[in-house]
């Protein structure tokens, strides 16, 4: 159920960051802040830094940031609503549930008969398996004989469901639950005699979402009809979300925070001989490819996922799919192979787990050895093959976030490809640029990159193809975030050249400045944040920090924790302000000359952009343009030199 908008704001303003956090992390006051070892990464030396005065924590060392919610969901692996109800519980304040409308209602129950029925079912499958003939001697007897024990069968709730043709819808029926529910969610299929039962002569998985509640059902076929498929499963519902969930993640999520690390396998088997020898900390994705999804799902547990797959080649190639997609979002990722006649099922039940878990160790392959020598099998001695591969590579180290990884991982690359480091760097940097350009939202008002046809210069960094004014963007979002409500008396010259004095607030001026010549900010985070200032200001509003630190957009959130963490030089002032008028003529000197070496660098990139254009237009019409508005930016140029010179001097 929803929480109001309102009654979020009033947890978050109550929660104090320092008893949050001080719950979990032994924090020593240092300054105006308090200092502890990260609980998220290992340290001897703390660079976790609680700021109380903000609200918000920052690690210095791993770089997570945010307020006491976020804290929450990271330490705690809540999701927000949890994290909410976490803290209104701490500071005793009421959650009033929002006012249900009737189509939410409506959904509700839909969800709640839903839910309802699948206990039913489980139930039913349960108690057919270990308390009927058929059950007995069909159902158990398969686990029995493909070796499971008592135990792992009833911790998985495996069921049984009878042969016959419409034995469980009728048995649904006879307690109440009507048609169209039971063809809804799957139990139940529309024949031309009536319903029948998907499931009917089939043992029974039962899908748990995280909280352990049952979503779905998959069901194993026990003859060898092949018209049949293997595995019937329960299509999706309001409730079964197939590319969230991950078949195990109830039974493992423990041991996997525990260990720290994931086991990802393909089948249901796999999950249930895993648990039976004693390896608890794995998932399987049921044959479907892996989704992003449920890699997140797996986040909140463990940076780290082991995919354990089968030794063929359909095997293999599952495994290389799903790497990208575990590195873009910061994670490790290893692939152990199995040896090509096993599946983890099979390979579980001939060896013991001693055996297992040593094999698991020494044959887990990193992701780039692992691509590295199952693609250069591929290509052998075909030196085109051989470029391609080498760029497939490449292309996977680049979606790593973390550019020490990737530093790591381009040397590793190079001995494996016997290749010299700096060919694969400037491949790697190329891609780079390329995303870099993509994410930062370069606009219109960025210059225009010189000649990508030929290759980067060597000693070229990312750095270097920030856009111009990135820092100082930087800069002005700061103070947005920390003063945008301070006010300072601003002096400037009206149209007939006489000073008049206006008080105005520093989001308003800045605001006001950055729109005037048209100098939107290129990042797309900080021009979000931009626009929302902007709007705010026109209903006469000015948003503080703690509206963007809890913003729900989460880059907007992260973008202000982390800004808000490195302290503004007007803090220090702060301090020392024996007499505020002096603090406001600092702010105002600070918030101007900012915004006007923005526009300087800004009207200087242009001008540069404008005078190579000119080296090359030979049509005189567009050169008279071209240097017309090279004037007008001069003419600009002049003034903020003025306004430089004044501002500094003071
Ligand atoms: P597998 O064919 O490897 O099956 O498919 P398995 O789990 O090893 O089962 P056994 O050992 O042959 O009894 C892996 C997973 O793919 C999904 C299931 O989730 C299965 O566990 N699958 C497979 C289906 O959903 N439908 C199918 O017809 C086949
Ligand atoms: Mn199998």
């Amino acid at each position: 159920m929803a929480i109001p908008r309102e009654t979020v704001e009033q947890i978050l303003q109550a929660a104090h960051i320092e008893e949050v956090v001080g719950e979990f992390v032994t924090l020593k006051k240092r300054g105006s802040n308090l200092w502890g070892n990260c609980p998220f990464h290992n340290e001897k030396t703390p660079s976790f830094s609680v700021n109380p005065a903000r609200n918000i924590f920052k690690c210095f060392g791993c770089g997570k940031a945010g307020d006491s919610a976020k804290f929450l969901m990271e330490h705690e692996h809540f999701t927000y609503p949890e994290a909410l109800r976490y803290l209104a519980k701490k500071y005793n304040i009421k959650i009033e549930e929002k006012q249900q409308t009737p189509e939410e209602i409506m959904q509700q129950s839909i969800r709640e008969k839903m839910f309802n029925i699948n206990e039913f079912a489980d139930k039913y499958f349960v108690d057919t398996l270990w308390n009927t003939d058929e059950g007995k001697t069909i159902g158990l007897e398969y686990f029995r004989e493909r070796g499971y024990f008592d135990p792992i069968i009833e911790k998985f709730h495996l069921g049984y469901s009878p042969a016959k043709w419409d034995a469980f819808t009728t048995h649904a029926k006879q307690n109440g639950y009507a048609d169209e529910l039971l063809e809804q969610i799957g139990f139940s299929i529309k024949g031309q005699k009536g319903l029948y039962d998907r499931y009917h002569g089939r043992v029974m998985f039962p899908i748990h979402n995280l909280t352990g509640r049952v979503i779905g059902f998959g069901g194993r076929i026990l003859t060898n009809d092949k018209k049949s498929p293997k595995y019937q499963n329960s299509p999706e519902s309001e409730i079964y979300d197939k590319k969230q969930t991950l078949y195990g993640i109830y039974f493992a999520k423990n041991a996997i925070a525990r260990q720290d690390e994931c086991i990802l396998v393909e089948g249901y088997f796999d999950v249930l001989r895993m648990h039976q020898i004693g390896i608890e900390n794995v998932v399987a994705s049921s044959g479907t490819s892996l989704t992003m999804e449920q890699i997140r799902l797996v986040k909140r547990y463990t940076k780290n996922i082991t995919m354990l797959y089968d030794g063929d080649a359909a095997g293999q190639h599952a495994a290389l799919r799903g790497t990208d997609m575990i590195l873009s979002e910061g994670m490790n990722v290893r692939v152990v192979l199995l040896p090509p006649e096993h599946d983890p099922d099979t390979f579980g039940k001939e060896f013991s787990v001693e055996y297992v878990s040593n094999y698991l160790k020494e044959n887990a392959k990193d992701f780039i050895r692992f691509k590295t020598e199952l693609l250069l099998k591929d290509a052998e001695n075909d030196p085109v093959k051989r470029g391609q591969v080498i760029r497939d590579i490449v292309e996977s180290i680049s979606v790593i976030p973390d550019s020490i990884f990737r530093i790591t991982y381009v040397k590793e690359c190079s001995r494996l490809l016997d290749m010299p480091e700096q060919t694969l760097t400037n491949e790697l940097n190329k891609i780079l640029r390329a995303k870099l350009k993509k994410t930062l939202g370069i606009e219109d008002n960025v210059a225009p990159e010189t000649d990508t046809t030929t290759s980067p210069k060597q000693e070229e960094t990312v750095e270097d193809q920030l856009p111009a004014g990135y820092y100082q963007e930087r800069e002005l979002v700061k103070l947005l975030l920390m003063y945008g409500g301070e006010l300072f008396v601003d002096d400037r010259k009206d149209e007939n050249g006489e000073i008049v004095y206006e008080q105005v607030s520093v989001a308003q001026y800045i605001i006001d400045e950055l729109k005037q010549d048209g100098f939107l900010f290129t990042n797309v985070v900080n021009r979000k944040i931009f626009d929302i200032f902007d709007h705010a200001l026109d209903e006469g509003r000015i948003p503080n920090d703690q509206f963007f630190v809890s913003h729900e957009d989460e880059t907007i959130a992260e973008r202000a924790a982390d800004l808000l963490s490195t302290p503004y030089k007007l803090d220090q002032w702060e301090k020392y302000s024996i007499f505020v008028k002096r603090e406001e003529n600092m702010l105002r000197s600070v918030v101007k000359s900012s915004v006007a070496r923005y526009r300087e660098i800004i009207v200087d990139d242009r001008c540069k952009a404008i005078e190579e254009e000119l080296k090359t237009t030979e049509d005189l019409d567009d050169q008279f343009i071209l240097l017309k508005r090279k004037k007008d930016l001069d003419d600009m140029r002049k003034q903020i030199n003025d306004e430089l010179g004044i501002v500094i001097t003071k």
